[in-house]
């Protein structure tokens, strides 16, 4: 008979914690799925197709080991971006030792595109062989013919070996690659890097490419963000048609300016970026940037945050992972950050902000709550 009580109460309690609706966000708090738990998608990528979103990110676990990717990357669904269906794990790590994909390699900034032309869901992430820290700084491609998956694993790749970024001058490529005379951060080092010294020593090889984004433009072209040249300069590449390969199409960005974390959009014809420094898991001030194309000249636009000096000196304690445009509304965007908890990386939490304007500048401002008419 007691035990029969403790089953009804265990049930019972088990139903009242599940059943979590929302009708609006909660930035930096804990967000619960349908089945309970906290949302576990980090370093997030958001697909629409027709009224659903997707949601795929790093699945964490807990402890100093759960920035490594012991499960693989994780896919929730949402009608109203508020309440999320756990739809389970999109790609998993292999555990084979001898793939690439084999678990506690890194794997992070997951995004899926969908390409019309082929009918297959592509998705990219920033991929780290085990073992080797980030010294790596590949690109991995999984593809498949559903959206939640299962994605298959295709190649990790540095991107683009051999070519030139389209807006490298000729007198530039013959340049020597004197790293070791240079010391780090001296001006000589600053002048170096922006003259492309880490892009000539990875022509042939291929190019770094750790934190990233995917864009896909109004006419299907696909573009893939990343931050290269030991984290120093952001490429811009265009994909193939069928998105599973570079086409040798690509720009340097920002040299030197050390940003990672792009996410971008399109308002008004013009394209936008957030990013941020380059200090780790620890957050950092905010930036923006615009360009008239993905492949630039890109202008840097400064810091986006409007809030206390703590706020915007910390992007509202977050690190931008994506901008997610709104589903029946024109030209209405969400910024989406994460505040990493490396201690125990599945406790970090998601910063979802409206992205508003001042002029044609996209700025955030912080709301302890929020929901989508405020971007009537
Ligand atoms: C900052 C990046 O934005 C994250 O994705 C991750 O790579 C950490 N660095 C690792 O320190």
């Amino acid at each position: 008979m007691k035990l029969k009580i403790l089953i009804i109460a265990i049930l019972i309690t088990g139903f009242i914690s599940k059943d979590v609706s929302y009708d609006r966000f909660h930035p930096g708090k804990e967000w619960k799925d349908d089945r309970g738990e906290h949302i576990n998608a980090h370093g997030g990528g958001f697909l629409t197709v027709d009224d659903t979103y997707y949601w795929f990110g790093e699945h964490k676990i807990g402890g100093k080991e759960g920035n490594k990717a012991q499960v693989g990357v994780g896919v929730y669904s949402s009608k109203d971006l508020y309440n999320w269906k756990n739809e389970g794990i999109a790609l998993s790590v292999h555990e084979n030792p001898d793939s690439p994909l084999v678990k506690g390699c890194v794997i992070e900034r997951p995004k899926v595109i969908y390409n019309e032309k082929t009918g297959k869901f592509v998705m990219w992430f920033h991929h780290e062989l085990k073992g080797k820290g980030y010294e790596s700084a590949l690109t991995g491609l999984a593809v498949s013919d559903q959206v939640t998956g299962p994605y298959t694993y295709v190649k990790s790749v540095n991107p683009n070996p051999g070519i030139w970024p389209a807006n490298y001058p000729d007198s530039m490529k013959t340049k020597p690659v004197n790293l070791e005379e240079l010391k780090a951060w001296s001006p000589e080092w600053k002048e170096a890097v922006v003259d492309g010294i880490f892009l000539r020593r990875d022509f042939e090889r291929g190019q770094m490419a750790r934190d990233m984004t995917l864009f896909v433009d109004d006419d299907g072209k696909a573009y893939h963000f990343y931050s290269s040249e030991n984290n120093q300069t952001l490429h811009v590449a265009e994909l193939s048609e069928d998105y599973l390969s570079h086409t040798g199409n690509y720009t340097r960005v920002l040299a030197g300016q050390q940003n990672e974390a792009p996410a971008v959009f399109k308002k008004d014809g013009k394209y936008y970026m957030f990013s941020s420094g380059l200090t780790g898991w620890k957050p950092n001030p905010g930036k923006s940037a615009v360009a008239d194309h993905p492949l630039g000249p890109w202008t840097a636009l400064g810091n986006p945050c409007r809030g206390t000096e703590e706020e915007n000196m910390t992007t509202f304690w977050s690190q931008s992972t994506y901008v997610i445009p709104v589903i029946g509304k024109k030209e209405a965007f969400i910024y989406v950050g994460d505040r990493w908890t490396p201690e125990n990386p599945i406790d970090g939490k998601y910063i979802f902000l409206p992205v508003e304007f001042e002029g044609s500048m996209p700025i955030l401002r912080w709301y302890d709550q929020w929901d989508i008419s405020r971007l009537e």
